[in-house]
């Protein structure tokens, strides 16, 4: 899977590029990162400015449409493989776990990252990209939001993962939706708190029903919102 970052502050994702599990699937050919500046794109050849003020007055900057169309546009060059043009935006469609795994069945995506207040209208109506938004908050910018995208969808790539990992069990994966039991390792009592009696007797029987009982009541006093109504009281 490859992915194509378009971003004014490229350096913000070297840090999360270098992080073991990302960087592992990078050298074992599984994922491609690219990050491109923006600004090298810019029709400023002096300040390599990329945003000016809107029309009809307002606060703050919108990214120009000309450096944002170009790029992309030279961008998908770089691969034979067409790249589905998404763009990070709290306006956009909320990206869940089913989103995520449909997602990933694609294999290569050119990710604009917003700043300011925005996009000139005309990069929508150009590029007419996928719009996505992580939450409903404000980001100061969408490279979080990206880095959260690139996150949850390697994962679902097979190999990703080691094998002792996976992501199958995940909470909200394929069709999942319910939370995650509680755990615990060594030691068996710290303050006063021990590891509960069935985890430590090895029948994995009972084991497993403890599991099954604890996600539901977590999942009911947590998120009574993914359960079915009938379990939710
Ligand atoms: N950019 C700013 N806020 C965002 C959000 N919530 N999701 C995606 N991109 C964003």
């Amino acid at each position: 899977m490859r992915f194509d970052i378009i971003t004014l502050f490229p350096e913000i994702f070297s840090g999360y590029l270098t992080q073991s599990l990302l960087n592992k699937a990078i050298e074992a050919s599984l994922v491609e990162i690219f990050v491109h500046d923006l600004r090298k794109w810019s029709t400023d050849l002096k300040h390599h400015k990329i945003d000016d003020r809107p029309f009809g007055g307002g606060p703050g900057m919108l990214i120009c449409v000309e450096p944002v169309v170009r790029c992309v546009e030279d961008v998908q060059k770089m691969s034979p493989l067409e790249g589905i043009v998404v763009l990070l935006t709290p306006q956009g469609q909320r990206l869940d776990q089913p989103l995520v795994e449909q997602l990933s069945s694609h294999s290569r995506y050119l990710v604009l990252c917003g700043r300011y207040e925005g996009f000139d209208q005309r990069v929508l109506d150009i590029l007419n990209p996928m719009e996505l938004s992580i939450g409903d908050y404000v980001l100061n910018g969408g490279e979080v939001a990206a880095m959260v995208l690139v996150d949850a969808t390697i994962r679902m790539i097979p190999g990703v993962l080691g094998d002792e990992q996976s992501s199958v069990d995940d909470s909200f994966s394929r069709g999942n939706r319910i939370l995650e039991f509680p755990q615990y390792t060594r030691p068996r009592e710290f303050r006063g708190l021990a590891v509960p009696e069935v985890l430590l007797n090895g029948n994995h029987e009972a084991i497993a029903a403890w599991r099954a009982t604890e996600s539901l009541r977590r999942t009911a006093e947590r998120r009574s919102d993914l359960l079915p109504p009938a379990q939710s009281q």
